[in-house]
Order: structure tokens, then sequence, then C-alpha cells
């Protein structure tokens, strides 16, 4: 018998094929239970459906410079915060929980070398679906997904003695009414001097005003000012312990609320009209103390501030520091980052 394919039955035997779908779909029949795990057939399928969507996407749309090796320890914390419960970490396992997931997550220090620069930092940024594994949950900041993923990439090396080192500061102080190891959470990266454990892209706490330190963490938590990393530490202190760490950072010895030179109304810098940064950043002013602060930090806000679109949303009262950030030329960030951490005035 010869069946003659014509235009009208290939309609109607996709339509029948729709329609038994969706009754199997309907039945129940469908295994969707994690204990069942995948047949090979479609393991492979899906692995291999991912493997080509990532490989477009990251040629598409990652950075050409998908790596940043200055914040491994930021990257570490968060990692360790973050990631290790269901990827595990150089000398520490997975959660057997999280191991019971279809499919689960693979030892990244197996797998990091078979993925591009900017593959490893497409997966990063934008997670997988259907897998459990998430997207960054900071969608403005790739520069910290810049950092995971130079991370990411040193996993096949790193040993446990490396990773706890990069995790953990030296001997804790203690700060009555707050758990110890929410303490030391915060100087894991902060570092038990509050500066910053010579990294450029955490920002010294010591001596810095107590007031702004709380701010900053509730905007962190009202998400008004992103990062992952930063969220995420934050998850589970309460306000309470917001206060108490503020001052108890504040109090240490490390920026010096310096008195400025100069404080003019106004000056006309690099042919725009900018105030002088020492009318707020000054002895007795609310704003944030600058002088002594990481230059490498500094920089990296007024760029986050340029980028945001939210300052020219006419609904929202307006930013202050983020018009000013706008007004300064890029190419001359970093030098004006520089020059106010060094004096504080500009
Ligand atoms: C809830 C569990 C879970 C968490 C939390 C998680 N992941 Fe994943 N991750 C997965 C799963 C599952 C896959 C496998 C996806 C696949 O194969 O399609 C994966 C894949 C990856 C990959 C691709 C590697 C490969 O061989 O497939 C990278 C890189 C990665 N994760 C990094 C991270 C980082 C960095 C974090 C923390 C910011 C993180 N993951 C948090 C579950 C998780
Ligand atoms: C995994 C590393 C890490 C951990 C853990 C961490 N921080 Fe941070 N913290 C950072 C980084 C990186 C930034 C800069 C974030 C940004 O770009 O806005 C930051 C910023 C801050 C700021 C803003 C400072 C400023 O000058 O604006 C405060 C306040 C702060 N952290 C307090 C804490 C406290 C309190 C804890 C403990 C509950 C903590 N951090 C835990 C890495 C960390
Ligand atoms: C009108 C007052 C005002 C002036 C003038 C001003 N700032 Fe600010 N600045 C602030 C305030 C307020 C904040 C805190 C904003 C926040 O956290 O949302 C801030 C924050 C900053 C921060 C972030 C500091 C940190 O620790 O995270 C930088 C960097 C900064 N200013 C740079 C400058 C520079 C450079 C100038 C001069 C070109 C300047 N500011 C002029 C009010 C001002």
């Amino acid at each position: 018998m010869i069946l003659r394919i014509s235009l009208k039955r290939a309609i109607v035997a996709l339509l029948v094929l729709g329609v038994l779908g969706m009754l199997f779909a309907w039945s129940g029949a469908m295994q969707i239970s994690a204990s069942s795990g995948h047949w090979r057939i479609t393991d492979w399928f899906l692995h291999w459906t991912m493997r080509n969507s990532v490989r477009t996407h990251a040629w598409l749309d990652a950075p050409p410079d998908p790596l940043d090796d200055e914040g491994l320890v930021s990257a570490a914390g968060h990692f360790r915060q973050a990631c290790q419960v269901c990827h595990g970490a150089p000398g520490v396992r997975p959660s057997p929980v999280m191991q019971q997931a279809t499919p689960p997550a693979p030892d990244l220090a197996r797998t990091a070398g078979e993925w591009r620069d900017r593959e490893l930092f497409w997966i990063i940024r934008h997670g997988v679906k259907f897998t459990g594994m998430p997207a960054w949950a900071a969608a403005d900041r790739p520069d910290e997904v810049r950092r995971m993923t130079a991370f990411v990439r040193r996993l096949p090396h790193m040993t446990a003695a490396q990773y706890q080192a990069l995790t953990q500061a030296g001997e804790e102080g203690r700060l009555p009414g707050v758990a110890p190891a929410t303490l030391s959470a915060c100087t894991s990266c902060h570092g038990v001097d509050g500066r910053g454990r010579e990294q450029s892209d955490i920002p010294v706490l010591a001596g810095q005003s107590a007031a702004y330190l709380v701010a900053s963490m509730r905007q962190y938590v009202s998400e008004k000012r992103s990062s992952a990393v930063m969220q995420t530490a934050l998850a589970t202190t309460g306000r309470e312990d917001m206060a108490r760490l503020a001052t108890y950072f504040s109090a240490m010895p490390g920026l010096a609320n310096v008195a400025t030179t100069r404080s003019s109304p106004g000056v006309d810098r690099f042919g725009q009209p900018l105030p002088a940064c020492s009318n707020c950043h000054a002895v007795g002013k609310a704003a944030p103390i600058l002088a002594g602060q990481k230059p490498g930090y500094l920089a990296a806000r007024l760029r986050l501030w340029q980028q945001d679109d939210n300052v020219i949303d006419a609904r929202l009262p307006p930013d202050t520091m983020a018009m000013i950030a706008r007004r300064i030329p890029v190419d001359k960030i970093d030098e004006l980052a520089r020059t106010v951490a060094q004096s504080g005035s500009d």
C-alpha cells in the first residue's frame, strides 16, 4: 500500500500527535519524580541541548573578558554561602539532600575544565532552566559574576587548605549579643580588623560612620543597592545585629574622618558642573568617608551609578550621588577615585 503524504494529512497527523501528547500528560502516567532519574538517552539529550544553548548564547552575549582574578576572597566566601551546598567545594562534600536532585549538581573541580571562560560566565550569570542551577541573584552585577567565574576556573587545582584560607580570616574577636558564626561570616571577607583583607573589591568598614554602615545594610536587604554577595551575607541578619555589627566595625581604627583642605560651593571639572566632593564627604557630614577607602571599590560604585537606569526615572526621588556620578567622564573615574581615596578631598 502506498501512502501519499499531502499537506492535509501531515497537519492531521501532527494534530493527532499533539492530542495524544496532551492525553499522556493528563493521564498522570508521566514520571516526574527526581528519584526515578532520567533514562540514559534523555540525560544525554538534555545535556547535549544545554551545551549547545550555552555555546551559542555565550558567544552572543558573554563579555570578551569574563574573568577577574582580583576578588577571589569575596567570590570564595559567596561560593561557600550560596553554591557549596549543591556543588561541594575543595575538602567539603555537597549536601546529600541536594545530590538527590535530578540532575545532581556536578563537582565543578571535575567539570569546570570542560567549559570555555565565556561559557562559565554565561552559566553563572543566567543559570540553567529545569535543573535547579540558579541565575545570579543581582542581574546588574556582571563584575561579581566575573570574580566568581575566575574562582570557578581555579577550582580544579585548588586544595582544601587554599579554600579554607580564602574563606576564613584569622583569630576572631567577640561581639556580645551577636552569634560568633554571624561575626565570623562578616570577618571572613571584611577581615578581623574590618579592612577588607587587602581585596580591592571589599570596602574598609573600620572607622566608617556607623549610621552609614547600617543604612548600607538596609539598602542591600531592600535591594535598593544590589550585590548578590552582600544580599546573601545579610539574608539571616536581623536589624539589631546589623546595628551591633555597624557599631563594632565603626569603632575600629581604619578610615579617618580627616579635615579636608578645601570646600568650594562648586567646581567646573572635566568641563562639567561638578560640586566639590568635600562639600558632603567631610567631617561632620552624613556622606561616607572616602579618605583611605579602596580606590577600586570607589571606582566600581561610581561606575554602577552611571549605569543605573533608575536615576532618570522621574517617578522616583532624585539620587544625588547617582546624578553626580553621571557627570564624571568614564575615563576619569579611576583617577578621581584614587585622588579622593588618598586625601578625601578633591
Ligand atoms: C540548587 C542547587 C545549585 C546551586 C545552589 C548552584 N548550582 Fe550550579 N548547577 C546545579 C546543577 C543541577 C547544575 C547542572 C546543570 C546541567 O547539567 O544542566 C549546575 C551547573 C553549574 C555549572 C556548569 C558546570 C557543568 O559542568 O554543568 C556551573 C559553572 C555552576 N553550576 C556554578 C554554580 C555557582 C557559581 C553557584 C553559586 C553562585 C551555583 N552553581 C549554585 C545546581 C546548583
Ligand atoms: C562573601 C564576602 C562578604 C561577606 C561574607 C560579607 N561581606 Fe560585606 N561586603 C562584601 C563586598 C564585596 C562588599 C561591596 C559590595 C558592593 O559592591 O556593593 C561589601 C559591602 C559591605 C557594606 C557596605 C560598605 C560601604 O562602604 O558601603 C557593609 C556595611 C558590609 N559589607 C557589612 C557586612 C556585614 C555586617 C557582614 C556580615 C553579616 C558582611 N558584610 C559580610 C563582601 C562580604
Ligand atoms: C551633595 C552631597 C554629595 C556630594 C557633593 C558628593 N557626594 Fe558622594 N556620596 C554622597 C552620599 C549621601 C553618599 C552615600 C550614598 C548611598 O550610599 O546611597 C555618597 C557616596 C559616595 C561614594 C560611595 C562610597 C562608599 O563607601 O560606598 C563615592 C565613591 C562617592 N560618593 C564619590 C563622590 C565623589 C567622587 C564626589 C565628587 C565628585 C562626591 N561623591 C560628591 C553625597 C555626596
